[in-house]
């Protein structure tokens, strides 16, 4: 049985380090509030002079790189974001070209926040096993420091900037990849988070821009709420899918949205914050980068050997939530 498996993996992360301490300089703000409320001691931000697609062409570099396979083999790049380089064309184009990856292969966005990365690959697994395309390129990016309103408490200190990404490509032993995906929305809680302005149904504006409708808007106790239920529902879904148990999960690779709803997933679900890989303390919110930069350092730290069972789960704006389960 032909299975999608993940051959390389590659982050890139900007240098520029912003502190709750700085914060606390910018919005009335703690490090004391932001660690117990949310888990995140700092994030990186973006220079000025860089897009997303400067980072996330870094961050697929080096996942060719480990994989051992070249740019211009790799055949679709699928790239998650919210905060892309422009409107259009996709940033996954711009990638395509920086990385040198072969021309008239296919690149494409998808918009799903925070789930980008696990409907990405799911996507990528599907072109793997119809045998559409051999090598697929899945980044997660955003440069979320662009959409926030750095005068608001309730959400600037959330964010962070990064890129991570993974190259799948087929595995006829069947025994290693993915085993499921599984992907939901509901888009009767489009409200609950969003950049309200800056697309065709609230063009930019100066009024648009005065009222700050062109940053993120969020309701954080509802999406607070909906993340502990449907990242554990989600999850819980892969395991009774693959006939596992939570005592079959070597590690947990979580949205690392906040370490506090990491923690409600881990009660609900079963399986102990001692599985659960956390990086959001140095990172906060990375939204669709958030997950493959989790899995480039956990390989990093030397915390996944070959056959664990890696289950996956995220939810972000839309709302849009997924899980996956992989058997590395
Ligand atoms: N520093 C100090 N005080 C703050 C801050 C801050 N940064 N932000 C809010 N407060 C204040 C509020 O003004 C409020 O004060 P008041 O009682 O005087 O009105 C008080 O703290 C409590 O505010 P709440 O919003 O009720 O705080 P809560 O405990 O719900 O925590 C938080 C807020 C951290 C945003 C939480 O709701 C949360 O984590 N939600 C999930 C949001 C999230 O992760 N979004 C990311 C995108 S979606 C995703 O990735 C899953």
């Amino acid at each position: 049985m032909k299975r999608a498996r993940i051959v390389g993996t590659g982050r890139s992360v900007p240098p520029k380090v912003l502190t709750n301490a700085d914060l606390a300089k910018m919005v009335a703000t703690s490090d004391e509030w932001i660690a117990e409320r949310t888990g995140i001691r700092q994030r990186h931000i973006l220079d000025p002079s860089l897009a997303a697609s400067d980072l996330a062409a870094d961050a697929g570099k080096k996942a060719c790189a480990a994989a051992g396979v070249a740019a211009g083999d790799v055949d679709c790049i699928i790239v998650g974001t919210v905060t892309g380089d422009c409107p259009f064309p996709s940033t996954a184009t711009f990638v395509q070209k920086k990385l040198g990856a072969r021309a008239g292969g296919c690149a494409f966005d998808l918009s799903a926040a925070c789930a980008g990365f696990l409907y990405g690959i799911s996507i990528a697994d599907a072109f793997i096993r119809t045998g559409q395309f051999k090598n697929v390129l899945v980044v997660g990016v955003e440069v979320l420091s662009r959409i926030v309103d750095w005068t608001d408490r309730s959400t600037c200190v959330l964010f962070g900037d990064g890129a991570g990404a993974v190259l799948m490509t087929a595995d006829d032993s069947g025994r290693r990849g993915l085993l499921s995906t599984h992907l939901f929305a509901d888009g009767a809680l489009t409200e609950v988070l969003l950049q309200p302005a800056g697309g065709s149904r609230e063009p930019i504006s100066a009024e648009a821009i005065a009222a700050k409708r062109h940053l993120v808007h969020m309701n954080g106790r509802e999406v607070y709420k909906h993340a502990v239920r449907n990242m554990t529902a989600s999850a819980k879904t892969a395991l009774d899918a693959n006939g596992l148990t939570a005592g079959d999960v070597a590690w947990v690779i979580g949205h690392q949205a906040n370490l506090r709803i990491l923690e409600g997933v881990s009660d609900r679900v079963g399986i102990g914050m001692d599985r659960f890989f956390i990086n959001v303390d140095r990172y906060g919110n990375t939204s669709s980068a958030s997950l493959p930069t989790a899995l480039d350092e956990a390989i990093e730290q030397g915390k996944i050997h070959d056959g664990d069972i890696l289950l996956f789960t995220a939810l972000g704006g839309g709302l849009a939530w997924a899980s996956a389960a992989v058997r590395w």
